[in-house]
């Protein structure tokens, strides 16, 4: 068959910029998610032995060093801000599309940022595969966590472990004619919306959210890519409202509101989130094992609250 897709990529790819490497964990660990912290620095979960690490983008030489184990884990997903220097992280033990024991942790660095203190916040053995997680901004400490099998957001107060479906919609289940199991993905809430991907659907959609995380409305799908060229996994929404996704296959896509979609920096490999510095640095995280960065457009910042 003709690809006029193929036309387009080429056109895009011309433009797109080119990244360097940031950090090159040389045993190829699958980096699966990222966070910044109020310092700077990265946060980065892995597949590796539920690790989580630290990585300072402007030391001379940036090199991850190794946060914890997240005990009982051995994959580290979604992981978000719920206060100052303060995160949750999910956790559980790996299996094929499917995990036990999934937990919510939180890792909070604001005492003594060279001993964080660990604690599991919340078991969700209901769970079958969590992804993405995004804080409320008007109540940090309780987040939404995707389930991409299920296909629902798991509301959970990481106060007191209690959790209960939340959302519960086709816009994040795999559809039935796809191959992959994979729905619900990448999750960001930016002011009164929840943005999410949904992998094996090829699309992009936000839906309004209420501020306690208990009432939504009606999904509308931003964008949607090819699914036989890849997918869309994590993404960040920067403050002039252009999404920036972690397309495994290709790169970085750039999604403007309205819907059009091209890659903006290519030769990224199984990239699998991104982050935004302060400065307007990108840091994209790679399942290959490998950190890339590259400048963003004049003064792009992220979209999302402080903490
Ligand atoms: C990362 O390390 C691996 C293993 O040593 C190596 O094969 C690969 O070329 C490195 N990649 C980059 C971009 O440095
Ligand atoms: C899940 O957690 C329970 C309780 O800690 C433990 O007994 C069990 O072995 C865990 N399951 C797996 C698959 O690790
Ligand atoms: C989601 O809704 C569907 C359709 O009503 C239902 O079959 C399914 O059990 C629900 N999932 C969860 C986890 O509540
Ligand atoms: C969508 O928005 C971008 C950025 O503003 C613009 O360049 C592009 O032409 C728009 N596309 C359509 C189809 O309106
Ligand atoms: C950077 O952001 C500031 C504040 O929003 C704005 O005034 C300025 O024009 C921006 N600079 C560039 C180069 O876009």
């Amino acid at each position: 068959m003709r690809s006029p897709f193929l036309l387009a990529l080429a056109a895009t790819s011309a433009l797109a910029v080119q990244s360097s490497t940031l950090f090159n964990f040389t045993s190829g660990i699958d980096v699966e998610n990222s966070e910044l912290r109020p310092n700077g620095h990265l946060l980065l979960t892995t597949f590796e032995k539920g690790r989580l690490y630290t990585l300072n983008p402007y030391a001379k030489v940036p090199k991850a060093e190794l946060v914890a184990s997240l005990p009982g884990a051995t994959a580290l997903c979604g992981i978000t801000t719920i206060a100052y220097d303060k995160y949750a992280v999910i956790g559980g033990v790996r299996g094929s599309y499917h995990y036990d024991n999934e937990t919510i942790y939180t890792v909070d660095f604001s005492q003594d940022a060279s001993q964080p203190i660990i604690q599991k916040a919340a078991h969700l053995p209901d769970a079958i595969m969590l992804n993405g997680m995004a804080a409320l901004p008007k109540q940090p400490h309780v987040v939404l966590a995707g389930d991409a099998i299920l296909g629902v957001l798991f509301r959970v107060d990481t106060t007191t472990g209690a959790h209960k479906v939340a959302f519960n919609n086709t816009a994040l289940v795999s559809p039935s004619t796809s191959s992959l199991p994979i729905g619900v993905n990448g999750l960001k809430i930016v002011g009164n919306y929840v943005y999410f991907t949904n992998s094996a659907g090829g699309t992009f959609c936000k839906v309004p959210v209420s501020d306690d995380g208990e009432t939504f409305g009606d999904v509308e799908v931003i964008a949607s890519m090819d699914t036989s060229i890849g997918d869309w996994d994590d993404f960040i929404v920067a403050s002039n409202g252009v999404s920036y996704l972690a397309q495994p296959t290709l790169g970085i896509a750039q999604v403007f509101p309205n819907g059009s979609h091209s890659i903006y920096a290519s030769g990224i490999s199984s990239a699998s989130s991104i982050q935004i510095s302060k400065d307007g640095y990108a840091y994209v995280t790679q399942g290959s094992g490998l950190v890339d960065t590259f400048k963003l457009p004049f003064n792009t910042t992220v979209a999302e609250g402080e903490f």
